[in-house]
Order: structure tokens, then sequence, then C-alpha cells
């Protein structure tokens, strides 16, 4: 899809579809919309109050202009009330204006939404949700069984009126491709996304888009003591890959910041099995990974100066086999410390463990982990909330607001609890699995072992990275959650 900026005025666009926002309560038509009106003899004034259309957020309606038109169809999109108007807004609004328009078999959109004091960042928000909710994930779909929504037949071109400046689009374009690709490693299967996929996905970004790429291979990975990680890939009758990219701006280097994905792309539960039930998502447990190579793609190409990234994934699968390693076992980090594996399905923290302190190993200012590591932050937050885990008050509090502007949900959860004590081993220096309860924070505080003094934040997506329905700019599978936060937090924006 190509998107456009024009300050056309409304009622010159010529094209199939023209799609307004409204304000709940603003459906007394003002300016250019009541002059549309009037040129459709009072039709719009009409639908709007046959529909019992108010404006409300994410509902819409919609019009057929007479034939020879210079429009082929109005569409309406609520925004909800004024005083709630935020990016977000412009977002779930674009999407929904993309989706009535592709359904209405427009092949051309222009998009009029307000753009308050801010248009840079509305736009960029507006060309976001129109570029994520027309995604469909067809890769495995032998003959376009979405022909209809297929790339020849869909919407092409969204023009968004109001405004000429020109950075926005591919600002906002990187940020959808970088999520895109995130959705796209999330969805496919785990006979496809394997470890050593992910290193050339890495690859193939560093070539692109001019970053540096290093992969540690099984025996690198020993060389540095990665205990914890090898002793989860062990089982795996397929190499492990460490991966190791790095983004440096132009200018002066100022911050030097590490991004770390869990990426196991398949979660099996190792000897400590999971039950058939469900087993089949596991293959979204690399959707830190996925985020982390997203926001790498998505930078690579924004190009922002004076910032070096580190994105760093450990990626391999957790199987059960003749190899696999056995409950009971003890493994020894990089760091030195002694594990206790308990539970082979506590994998994730395992191979975590070696990456940050690879990470920290860098002299990096801040490391961010994005991971899908228990269920019971999803039985804590639910499906669209990722806990977020920090002693740092600062770096929180950016990744909040980074993550409040990308429009994805996280939450503080406490580390300042004495939890750990239900990792204490008799064996070895913690074990990796704590009690019944507060299965998010020991987890954290099992990571916490393993970053020595940089400010760190851990965000658990195991409830956002996936979804079954669609919502929103969101479709069912893989989100691409955390891209659109993590290149907010780089950019600082
Ligand atoms: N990848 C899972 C976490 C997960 C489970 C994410 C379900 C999304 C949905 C992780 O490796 C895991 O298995 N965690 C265990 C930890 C337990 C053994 C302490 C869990 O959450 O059950
Ligand atoms: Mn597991
Ligand atoms: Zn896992």
């Amino acid at each position: 899809m190509e998107f456009t900026l024009h300050d056309t005025p409304l009622l010159a666009y010529q094209g199939d579809g023209l799609a307004v926002g409204l304000f709940e309560g603003q459906t007394s038509l003002a300016g250019e919309l009541a002059q549309l009106d009037d040129k459709l003899c009072g039709q719009l004034t009409e639908v709007i109050a046959e529909e019992g259309f108010k404006g409300k957020a994410a509902s819409k309606v919609t019009l057929r202009t007479a034939p020879g038109w210079p429009i082929r169809k109005v569409i309406l999109v609520g925004l909800g009330p004024v005083e709630k108007y935020t990016r977000d807004t412009a977002r779930q609004a674009a999407a929904n204006a993309a989706r009535a328009a592709q359904s209405l078999k427009c092949k051309t959109l222009a998009l009029s939404l307000p753009v308050a004091t801010n248009p840079a960042v509305m736009l960029q928000a507006a060309v976001e949700g129109a570029g994520l909710a027309l995604h469909t994930f067809d890769r495995f779909k032998s003959q376009s069984t979405s022909d209809e929504e297929g790339p020849s037949n869909g919407l092409q071109t969204v023009t968004l009126l109001g405004s000429a400046s020109a950075p926005i689009v591919p600002a906002a374009q990187a940020i959808v491709s970088g999520t895109l690709l995130a959705r796209e490693l999330v969805s496919s299967p785990a006979n496809y996304v394997t470890p050593e996929c992910l290193a050339t996905e890495a690859q193939t970004i560093a070539r692109d888009f001019g970053l540096t790429c290093k992969i540690l291979e099984r025996e690198d990975c020993a060389a540095l003591g990665m205990g914890a990680f090898l002793g989860v890939a062990q089982g795996s009758d397929m190499p492990p890959k460490f991966i190791h990219l790095t983004y440096t701006g132009s200018g002066e280097i100022t911050r030097r910041l590490a991004i770390v994905g869990k990426g196991l792309t398949f979660d099996s539960g190792g000897l400590s099995i999971k039950s058939a039930k469900g087993m089949e998502l596991m293959k979204f447990d690399m959707g830190g990974a996925a985020a982390t190579l997203g926001a790498a793609r998505a930078l690579g190409e924004l190009k922002p100066p004076g910032v070096q990234v580190h994105f760093i994934v450990a990626a391999t699968e957790n199987m059960p086999s003749g190899k696999a390693i056995h409950p009971g076992d003890i493994l020894t980090a990089s760091n030195g410390k002694t594990i206790e594996v308990d539970n082979t399905d506590a994998e994730g923290r395992l191979t975590l463990a070696d990456s940050l302190v690879y990470a920290e190993g860098l002299g990096v200012d801040a490391i961010v982990d994005l991971a899908t590591l228990t269920g019971a932050c999803m039985v804590a937050l639910g499906n669209d909330v990722a806990g977020l885990f920090s002693e740092n008050a600062e770096l929180t509090e950016a990744i909040q607001a980074a993550a409040q502007a990308a429009g994805e949900k996280v939450w503080p959860m406490p580390m300042d609890v004495p939890y750990f004590e239900s990792m204490k081993s008799i064996v070895a220096d913690m074990k990796n699995i704590g009690g019944q309860y507060g299965g998010a924070i020991t987890a954290a505080l099992f990571l916490k072992q393993f970053v020595a003094k940089t400010p760190w934040v851990h965000l658990d997506i195991a409830g956002p990275v996936w979804s079954d329905k669609q919502k929103g700019y969101i479709n069912k599978g893989g989100t691409g959650f955390g891209v659109r936060t993590l290149v907010a937090w780089v950019l600082g924006t």
C-alpha cells in the first residue's frame, strides 16, 4: 500500500473512497463536510440520523454517491469524545476507515482526520493504523484464498488530506514494515522459523540497512560459558544461533542501548513437556526476538543519529530428546552463577540469562528485554497488556512513555518483594522456578540475577504477542507487539 500526503480540500478529491473522522456528538455537519452534504442533497445528514451514528470510537457509517461522481463512497468514522482524542485514536480511526474502504472495494482512499496541534505525530499514527490493519498473513495460502483482499484488488493508495509535509510517511512506513516483519515471523510455524531462519533474517536486515551482524555458533557460545542457553538448546536437533545485530547512528554516539528478545522458535516444554492442548501456539515463543528484529529493521531504515543499538537474540528450540537436559540438571551461566533446572519448561529465563550477561558486557547505558516468559503474566494482565518489571524509575518512565506513544499497553509490576526466597536451591545458586504463585514476578527476579548494574526493563509479552481476535489495527495471529514501543524509545518520541 502506498501513502501520500496532500493539502487538497475535501471537495476537490477524486478517487474511490473518502473517509472523514467525526467526534462523538459532532454529528451536525460543518465546514467542508456540510458543503459535501449539500452536494449530496443532504444524504449524509440523512444516513447519520437513519443509522444512529453518534461518532463513537470504532463506529462508522458509509454512503454510495450517485453514478458519475468524483468519489464513489463516503465513509464517516467515529473518533469518540474530542477530549480523549490521542494518536492512538487516530491509529484506530485510520484502521477503521481502511477496513471499510477495503470491504467497499475501494482502490484509492482519501482520509481526513483532525490533526490537532501536532500534524506530524497524528498523520504518522494514521499511516500506522491503516498500514497495520490491512496486513493479512497469507504466506501459506496456496491460491490466494484472500484474493478479494489480495494486493491487486485491495486498497492501493491512501491519501492523507490536510497536510503536505513529507518526512512523516517514510518514517511511519518503516515502523509498519518492522511491525509486519515481526507479525510474519510470529505467525509462521516452527518448521519455517527456525533458529537458523532468525539468524538469516538478522543478516538480511544487516545487509539491507547497513547494520553489522555477528552470529555466534554453539562452540562460540560454549567458549563464552553460556551454559544456560546451551543447556536449553541441547535437546534440539537444530543448531542454536546467538544473534548480535548492531545499529550505529551517524555523528557522535551519546546513547548506547541493548534490546534483548526471547527467541524460542518452539517451546514444547522439553522433558517437562507441555500438554498437547494449545502447544501449537508455542511457535510464538520467539515473539520477543521478532519484536527485536522488527525494531532493528525499522531503525535501520529510519537511521536516527547519535545512538547505537545492540539487538540480541539467543535463538533455539526447547525439545525433549535423549540429549535434552533433565529436571534436576545444574547449568552454569556465563556470569558463573549455577542454576538447578527444576522444570525444563522454564527455559526462556535460561536463554535470557546468558543474553543479559552478554548485553551488559557490551557496556550499554540501558537494556530492555522482551519475552513471552510466563503464563502467569497472562493470568495477571490478560491478553492486551505486557508486564513491565524494573528497579530503575527513569527507564521505566521512558518505556511507559514510549509505549503510550506507540499505543501499546504496558503495566508496572512489583520486583521489590522477597519472592526470590522460593527459588533458593540446596545444590546450586538458584532454581529456575519459584512457588505456585506470582510466577511472572519470580521469573523477573530470576532474570535480575544476570544484570549486575545496568538500568534494565523486562517486558513480559506473553499476553499481547498473539491475538485470537481482530481489534482495531490488530489482526488475528502474531501482533508484532513491542516493535513500535522499542522504536519510540530509541527515537525518544
Ligand atoms: N513460553 C512459556 C510461557 C507462556 C505460556 C507464554 C503460555 C504464553 C502462553 C514459558 O517458557 C513457560 O513455559 N513458562 C512456564 C513457567 C513455569 C514452568 C514456571 C509457565 O508459564 O507455565
Ligand atoms: Mn516454557
Ligand atoms: Zn517458553
